[in-house]
């Protein structure tokens, strides 16, 4: 994939702000410190685009960035970090929650788990959500670095065995550090940008049977 051009246009908290028009979009979710706006940075090849720490709950806001003036990436909050008070952790849910479930660009949701950890209960919660509102369910696993090659097949085994991932779906290993699986990362989302749009097809469901 070439990256002609990446910019931030918006940091976002409510749906106003989200930018206007009708390019697609593909959107990060996963754990707080999972490396989610690493693998933005990474997949763009950019070193300081997204904001990045190594402590969790760095992103605070859903940010919009337009790549190559034809689609937004956009990286999320990370949930489950138990660190962050009760009612900021309710108002990020709320956030993502709102996000997810009414963007009319969204044509689909990667979820990044780290390779090392068996994926979370909140993990599953998030893959099982995202499966029953239609999208594609595609992983990717970050900090591939931290484990040995002999060890990839273990642990994408144990990834796949605990979302429950069907057959044939795909888990695309990634390592922000080393820089490795970026074109096999673009190969399998690329596609997806030239999905039909799904409220498109809905409507033109309707004229037919009108
Ligand atoms: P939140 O914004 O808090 O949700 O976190 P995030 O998912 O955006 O994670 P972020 O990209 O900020 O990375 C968290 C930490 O993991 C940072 O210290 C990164 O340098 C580190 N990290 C991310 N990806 C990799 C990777 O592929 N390999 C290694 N070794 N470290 C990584
Ligand atoms: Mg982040």
């Amino acid at each position: 994939m070439k990256i002609n051009t990446a910019e931030i246009v918006m940091s976002a908290v409510k749906p106003e702000q989200y930018p206007e028009g009708d390019l697609p979009e593909i959107a990060m979710v996963g754990r707080s410190n999972v490396g989610k706006s690493s693998a933005i940075n990474t997949l763009l090849r950019r070193r300081k685009l997204a904001r990045v720490s190594s402590s969790p709950g760095k992103t605070r806001t859903i940010n919009f960035y337009l790549i190559n003036n034809a689609f937004y990436l956009v990286d999320l909050p990370g949930y489950g970090y138990a660190k962050t008070s009760k009612p900021e952790r309710a108002s990020w849910g709320k956030m993502i929650e709102t996000y997810l479930s009414t963007r009319e660009n969204l044509q689909e949701v990667v979820q990044l788990v780290d390779i090392r950890h068996k994926p979370s209960k909140d993990d599953q919660l998030m893959y099982n959500w995202l499966k029953h509102f239609g999208y594609g369910s595609l992983v990717l696993a970050t900090k591939l670095d931290k484990i040995t090659r002999s060890q990839y097949q273990k642990h994408f085994k144990i990834i796949r065995e605990t979302l429950e991932m069907p057959p044939g779906s795909r888990i695309m290993p990634l390592s922000s550090l080393k820089k490795t699986g970026i074109e096999e990362a673009w190969e399998n989302m690329r596609p997806l940008l030239e999905k039909p749009d799904p409220i498109e097809v809905r409507e033109e469901e309707n004229t037919e049977e009108t």
